[in-house]
């Protein structure tokens, strides 16, 4: 008779859209055009060059999260996020290009991240990319892989994303990427003394 190992046992039982098993690492991918690899410390420089301060304010002013404050920080993020467990902050990638094998490694052009939600199954969604990179669909190529990854790999149920009102660019690569919207919610971030309105998405593994 064939000998079960505990750990496969709960693979086995684990009921589809429930999320990934306890201990599960992020892995790296890759698209079309983009490597969306799990975070290094080679990665750090260049990460909080487009988050810092003033020189940081175009993705920063566009999230919650007001950049880091010092570079530490940012390389404390991704030692963090090398190989953690999803049920401890959950996955985070950095978002790079696709170099030739012997131009190693990466450029870094920015990152993308799951967080597991308050119900089984669920995660939230969040992204940003250096202002050098926006509008060239390399962010909706990544939430579709992401996506993927998410149904497929980590066994994900729901996927949330929620958008300021005053970006209607990051709701467009939400559309784009198979998102449904799901409404306003009212003066809910505060940002810079003032109470924002954001606009929830949300793509199930059953809209596929
Ligand atoms: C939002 C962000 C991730 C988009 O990334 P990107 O790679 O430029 O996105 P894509 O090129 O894949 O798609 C952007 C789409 O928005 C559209 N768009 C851009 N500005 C827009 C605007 N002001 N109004 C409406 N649509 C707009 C683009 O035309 C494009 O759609 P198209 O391909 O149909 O033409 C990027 O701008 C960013 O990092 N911003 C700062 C941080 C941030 O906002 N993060 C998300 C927080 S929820």
């Amino acid at each position: 008779m064939a000998i079960v190992a505990p750990d496969m046992l709960s693979d086995m039982t684990r009921l589809v859209g429930t999320g990934p098993a306890v201990g599960t690492v992020a892995v790296s991918m890759t698209t079309e055009r983009l490597t969306i690899g799990t975070p290094a410390e080679r990665d750090a420089a260049a990460l909080f060059a487009m988050t810092y301060e003033q020189g940081g304010l175009p993705v920063t002013s566009k999230l919650l999260w007001n950049g880091p404050i010092d570079l530490d920080e940012t390389r404390a993020w991704c030692v963090k996020y090398r190989d953690n467990d999803f049920y401890d902050g959950g996955h985070h990638w950095v978002i790079g290009d696709r170099p030739h094998p012997m131009k190693a490694p990466p450029l870094v052009m920015g990152a993308i991240g799951l967080t597991p939600g308050n119900q089984p199954g669920s995660a939230h969604l969040g992204y940003w990319l250096g202002e050098a990179y926006w509008s060239k669909g390399f962010m909706t190529e990544a939430v579709v892989a992401m996506c993927n990854h998410a149904f497929e790999v980590l066994n994900l149920h729901r996927i949330e994303a929620s958008a300021f009102l005053t970006n209607p660019a990051s709701s467009t690569v939400l559309k784009k990427a198979g998102f449904a919207s799901e409404g306003v919610r009212r003066a809910c971030a505060y940002k810079y003394g003032e109470w924002i309105d954001e606009l929830v998405w949300a793509r199930l593994r059953t809209d596929r």
